[in-house]
């Protein structure tokens, strides 16, 4: 087993796991291929050019569920970023202690054919597809890096992080970008969810230029499709409002 560097957890260490690779059966990589094969010619038109690389990068197949420890030979020498596999949802303290370290909590249950398009807690579809393959960007390796470390200070004030949680809300999981004359997506909500893309490109939502303040006010709800987002021009942007939520919120 090769050395890490990464720090050790210590907060989030009874939440980590293996992932069981040999575990997985033919019909569970079948719900895979049929799920990044329905996702795929959308995202192809429509993902940030970022988002599309970074697929390439990690050696995201279609074919097969992805084995995590493939995964980060190729992330890590990157962007220093690991795809760890966890046991399910993780509490705030252990999930930005881990994004901190700059580890990804990734699920490893993989959605049943009965629920292809929708799952109320993440899974590997929705981890691995939805989110890794932007921590292979430098620049929003290193915002999400930094967003964990910022809301790791902020644990005991409930006002602060609700705040925070709305900024990882429109970048991390809702976010889109200009790009090339039009709206292009990076959130995991958006790529990994059919339903929510189609709605952003048909012209659902409301769509505000990016702007922190207004990010760390806006409500919204899980359950429904998104009303407003935020589109950056550029992922340093959402760096650049990391360190400008840590001023903020942390002095
Ligand atoms: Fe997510």
């Amino acid at each position: 087993m090769a050395s890490t560097s990464h720090p050790t957890l210590t907060v989030a260490e009874p939440y980590l796991i293996q992932q069981d690779y040999a575990a997985y059966t033919p019909e569970q990589h079948a719900v895979w291929q049929e799920l990044v094969s329905r996702r795929m010619p959308q995202l192809r038109e429509h993902a940030c050019q970022e988002y599309l690389d970074g697929i390439e990068q990690i050696g995201l197949r279609a074919d097969s569920i992805p084995n995590l420890a493939e995964v980060n030979k190729r992330l890590e020498p990157l962007t220093g970023w690991n795809a760890t596999p966890v046991s399910g949802f993780l509490p705030p303290d252990a999930f930005f202690e881990m994004l901190a370290a700059r580890r990804f909590p990734t699920t490893t249950w993989l959605r049943s054919r009965e629920s292809m398009e929708y799952t109320p807690e993440p899974d590997i579809f929705h981890d691995v597809l939805g989110h890794v393959p932007m921590h292979a960007h430098p620049v929003f390796a290193d915002f999400l890096q930094h967003y964990g470390k910022v809301c790791a200070t902020i644990m005991g004030d409930k006002d602060k992080l609700e705040r925070m949680g709305r900024l990882f809300w429109f970048t991390v999981e809702f976010g889109v970008i200009r790009q090339n004359g039009g709206i292009k997506l990076y959130g995991s909500g958006l790529i990994s969810s059919h339903g929510e893309s189609t709605y952003v490109i048909k012209g659902g939502p409301e769509i505000r230029d990016f702007n922190l303040e207004q990010v760390l006010e806006q409500q919204f709800k899980v359950s429904e499709m998104q009303k407003v987002l935020y589109a950056v021009e550029s992922f340093d942007q959402i760096y650049e409002a990391a360190k400008e939520a840590e001023a903020r919120l942390c002095r």
